[in-house]
C-alpha cells in the first residue's frame, strides 16, 4: 500500500481541500434539490436500494427479481462494514464490488454510471474500475454466478477489475 493512501494523524483524516470541500456541496446540492422538489426528484437518480442477502457459508444469495435490470442494489455484507454493490450488466452479467473507497476507506454510492466516493472525490464505474482520483487502487471485486434465481455473491474471491 503507498504510505500516502493514510493520514500521518487522525486529523488529517477530517482535513479537506478544496476540491473535496465543492464535491460534497455538489452532494449536498442534488439532495436538497431530490428531497425538496418532488417534482425535479423525478429527474434525479433513484437511490439504491439495501438488500439481506441469504447466507450460506461464504456465499452470499440475492433474488434476481431484486437485483433489477441494470440499477443494481447494496447488498448487506454480514463479512464487513460496509454493504457490496451488486449490478446487472448491460450484456446480462452481474458484477459485486466492495463500497469500500480505495483511498481511505469511505463507503461509495452509485451515481448514475459510476460509484462516487462522497469524502474526497474519487470516482470508479460500476465494475470498480478507477475513473479518476485521488484514489490509487480500484474496488474490490467478487465473482458472482447465477444460480436459478439468485445471483451468488462468493465473498471470499475476490477478483481485479
Ligand atoms: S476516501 Fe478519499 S476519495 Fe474515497
Amino acid at each position: 500500500m503507498p504510505p500516502d493512501e493514510f493520514p500521518a494523524t487522525p486529523n488529517d483524516a477530517l482535513r479537506i481541500d478544496r476540491r473535496q470541500f465543492l464535491v460534497r456541496l455538489e452532494m449536498l446540492a442534488a439532495g436538497l434539490t431530490c428531497g425538496a422538489l418532488p417534482l425535479i426528484a423525478a429527474g434525479c437518480a433513484a437511490r439504491a436500494k439495501y438488500v439481506t442477502p441469504t447466507l450460506t457459508g461464504e456465499r452470499l444469495s440475492v433474488p434476481l427479481a431484486q437485483v433489477g435490470a441494470t440499477g443494481g442494489v447494496l447488498v448487506e455484507d454480514p463479512f464487513g462494514d460496509l454493504p457490496i454493490f451488486l449490478h446487472r450488466t448491460a450484456d446480462g452479467a452481474y458484477v459485486a464490488v466492495s463500497t469500500r473507497c480505495g483511498h481511505r476507506g469511505c463507503q461509495v454510492e452509485p451515481a448514475a454510471a459510476k460509484l462516487v466516493c462522497p469524502c474526497h472525490g474519487s470516482e470508479y464505474t460500476l465494475d470498480g474500475t478507477i475513473l479518476q482520483g485521488p484514489t490509487l487502487r480500484p474496488l474490490e471485486r467478487y465473482r458472482v454466478t447465477v444460480d436459478g434465481a439468485a445471483a451468488i455473491i462468493h465473498r471470499t474471491s475476490p477478483e481485479t477489475p
